[in-house]
């Protein structure tokens, strides 16, 4: 793997002139105690991570805890009051006006808020707009709007107006305007935020179904952990300038750092967290060629009461253990076997398994060649479903957090 994007010991202060509020921070003020007693304001503070190349990294926190200051940071639209932001061999941080405008130009984009096109220009004209700032000639604009449109399903409306579109299709067409520089790294600030809540899940899975075929860097801001976790490759969890955790979904979700990111896993919706390979347990086999004697006897070794039946490393069956007690114990487990036991693939989330684990017997998880690696139970879902946070620690943090928000300024 190589990062796209090294960021280090990045802040932002804001009306800290004489320096006052970088030398409280590191004392170890809090940013609430430092805007109380000398009105400077921390936006981002002390801020380090890496970006892979084809990542989905997504900056998640409250309103006021700095994500917009910190991406508008990384494309130069603020100029850090210090750190260091490297994309490839330049430091946007401190590299020359002329240097960041050809990065701008190359690497890096910013897919604007809401997404907002302009009414009367149409939909390709919408879309080549990137381009023209970029200088290409009026064909090629033509060119890569149609194929960045292509690319979101809309290449027959490019001469529409935005406005014979719908709401979710105008989102589109501020998609494929980001796409149509064909950036390196996509910055995305709650792009989805002001959409209905169908449309907006609309657009994650298209996002999602993009970057399978882009695989761009993007750096994804939302105030929804749901969201967060359903495109995040990983996330960073940010709260009054700082990030707090930095994870992979399953780890935010099963060991959230401290009361803050506690607070905001205990709305989730675990159903789209995990998948069917996160939570499987070991599956246990016999080959069609057994007997029930032998199958019998792996149930009790491993105390389960039913068993796949494998044949060339995939599930072809099922026996259960009152089948096996009332069969003569020489019988083929071919004969017995019960055939198409449920099952689902391993990227499957765990909303999508409550079907197939319905009927009782253990669901076959799949991997992309159709083997069987793992099992799901009811019961195993159901303890995934309810985690184990503590409800008394979570009502507290969110506590704390309005009180703060209360001291913010707007
Ligand atoms: N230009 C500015 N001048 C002063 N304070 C600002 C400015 N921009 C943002 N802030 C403050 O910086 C903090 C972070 O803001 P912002 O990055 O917009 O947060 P978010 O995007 O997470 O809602 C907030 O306390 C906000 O009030
Ligand atoms: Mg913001």
């Amino acid at each position: 793997m190589t990062a796209k994007l090294i960021v280090k010991k990045l802040s932002k202060l804001f009306n800290d002139e004489k320096g006052e509020g970088l030398q409280r921070l590191k004392r170890g003020e809090t940013k609430e105690q430092i805007f109380r007693e000398t009105g400077v304001v921390v936006g981002v503070n002390d801020v380090s991570f890496e970006v892979q190349e084809g990542e989905i990294f997504v900056i998640m926190g409250l309103s006021g805890s700095g994500k917009s200051t910190l991406v508008r940071m990384l494309n130069g639209l603020i100029p850090p009051t210090s750190g260091e932001i490297w994309i490839d061999k330049d430091d946007v941080a401190s590299c020359g006006m002329a240097r960041l405008r050809e990065v701008r130009r190359k690497k890096i984009t910013m897919v604007f808020q809401h997404f907002a096109l302009f009414p009367h220009k149409t939909v390709g004209e919408n879309v080549a707009y990137g381009l023209k700032m970029k200088g290409a000639g009026k064909q090629e604009r033509r060119e890569a709007a149609i194929e960045a449109l292509s690319k979101v399903g809309l290449q027959d409306h490019a001469d529409s107006l935005p406005s014979e579109l719908s709401g979710g299709m105008q989102q589109r067409v501020g998609l494929a305007r980001g796409l149509a520089t064909d950036p390196q790294i996509l910055l995305m600030d709650e792009p989805f935020g002001a959409l209905d809540p169908l449309i907006r899940r609309e657009m994650q899975e298209e996002l999602i179904v993009l970057q399978k075929e882009l695989k761009k860097t993007i750096i994804f801001i939302t105030h929804d952990l749901n969201e967060a976790l359903l495109l995040g490759d990983r996330i960073a969890i940010m709260k009054d300038g700082s990030f707090v955790q930095v994870g992979t979904a399953q780890d935010i979700v099963s060991q959230p750092a401290d009361d803050y990111v506690r607070a905001f896993v205990a709305d989730i919706d675990r159903s789209r967290v995990y998948t069917a390979s996160d939570i499987a347990l070991e599956a246990h086999k016999i080959s069609p060629k057994a007997t029930v004697a032998d199958a019998l006897k792996v149930m009790l070794i491993n105390d389960v009461d039913t068993i796949h039946v494998v044949k060339d490393g995939a599930a072809a069956g099922y026996i259960t253990r009152q089948d096996a007690n009332d069969a003569p114990p020489g019988t083929l487990v071919s004969k017995l076997m019960k055939p198409e036991p449920p099952s689902v693939s391993g990227d499957a989330y765990l909303n999508e398994l409550y079907g197939p684990a319905q009927s009782g017997v253990p669901v076959a998880v799949t991997d992309e060649e159709g083997k069987l690696v793992g099992v799901v139970t009811q019961e195993s879902i159901f303890e995934h479903l309810v985690g184990d946070e503590d409800p008394e620690a979570s009502e507290n943090a969110a506590n704390d957090e309005e009180q703060q928000e209360e001291g913010r300024p707007q």
